[in-house]
């Protein structure tokens, strides 16, 4: 069997190689067609998700993809679902959560209104904690929560706001109670009380302007897909978006190489805070 390298990966199988010229070529039609750049993510796993697509398609080349993209809404939509993965769930790594409700009610012995910011906030169960959060810290009213992601698709579901049960299993049966109602399909609603201070956006981290003066931002399994240099300067754009004092809340697998440099200082794993 062929194989090729290409992307630093080895391609076998029985699906065309397409060559990286053309991908870049492809990505850059879409950057002007649907306004997504590709130039700061890992390009081997882009190229791995468009090109997964292609053979579903059973497509020859990038150009006849871009050719029905171009006239098919659903499979733009698709497109979008694919290389933004959008998996989340409320109060994903509870133990987290609770060192983040920490950090923020110290904050707010100091800050009496604000901006909290879920940067890739995908379906909305990220700001939605964020708020049921504020409101268990009597707090929601006098803060805002900006949610924001790059696909639009997601925000939609984001600002309906109704959920599987799967979404809740981090969310204790009093809160679910207080903050959701259950419709009759057995999915959960989540209520205007917890929903109407939360603004959902279309924004796109790598080359949107960012709000100044916010007290904390969450960005948690969205650089993942970032190249080195994307997320480090997505790092300096964040430490400069911050109060003093304000904290970024990063995910799991995450973490600031010389944050001091950048004026964060490390608290505890995942948690920085603007000196
Ligand atoms: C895995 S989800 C993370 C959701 C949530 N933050 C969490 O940790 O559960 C990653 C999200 O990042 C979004 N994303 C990817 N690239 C982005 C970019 N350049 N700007 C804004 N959002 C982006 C994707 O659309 C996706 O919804």
């Amino acid at each position: 069997m062929e194989k090729k390298t290409l992307c630093g990966l080895e391609w076998s199988g029985d699906f065309k190689v397409l060559d990286e010229a053309s991908f870049m070529k492809f990505a850059n039609e879409i950057r002007k067609k649907m306004d997504f750049d590709m130039s700061g993510y890992k390009l081997a796993r882009m190229k791995r998700r468009v090109d997964f697509l292609m053979r579903k398609y059973n497509f020859d080349d990038y150009s006849e993809y871009l050719r029905v993209l171009d006239k098919d809404p659903s499979r733009q939509k698709e497109f979008f679902d694919r290389i933004t993965i959008n998996v989340t769930e409320f109060f994903r790594n509870p133990g987290k959560w609770e060192r983040f409700k920490y950090y923020i009610s110290e904050e707010m012995k100091r800050v009496r209104r604000g901006t909290i910011w879920s940067a890739g906030c995908a379906s909305g169960e990220e700001a939605y904690s964020i708020a049921i959060i504020l409101e268990e810290l009597g707090a929601l009213s006098s803060f805002r929560v900006l949610a924001t992601d790059l696909d639009p698709n997601i925000l939609e579901v984001a600002k309906r706001g109704i959920y599987e049960e799967k979404a809740l299993v981090n969310v204790n049966s009093s809160l679910i109670a207080k903050y959701f109602e259950k419709l009759d399909d057995g999915r959960y609603q989540i209520l205007e009380k917890a929903k109407h201070r939360v603004t959902f956006k279309r924004h796109n981290l790598l080359s949107d302007p960012f709000e100044k003066e916010i007290m904390a931002i969450l960005c948690r399994n969205v650089v993942i897909y970032f190249e080195m240099d994307a997320k480090e300067e997505l790092y300096k754009r964040f430490s400069r978006a911050l109060k003093p004092g304000g904290i970024l809340f990063l995910g799991g697998t995450e973490r600031i190489f010389n944050s001091r440099k950048i004026g964060l200082e490390p608290v505890e794993p995942f948690f920085y805070r603007k000196v």
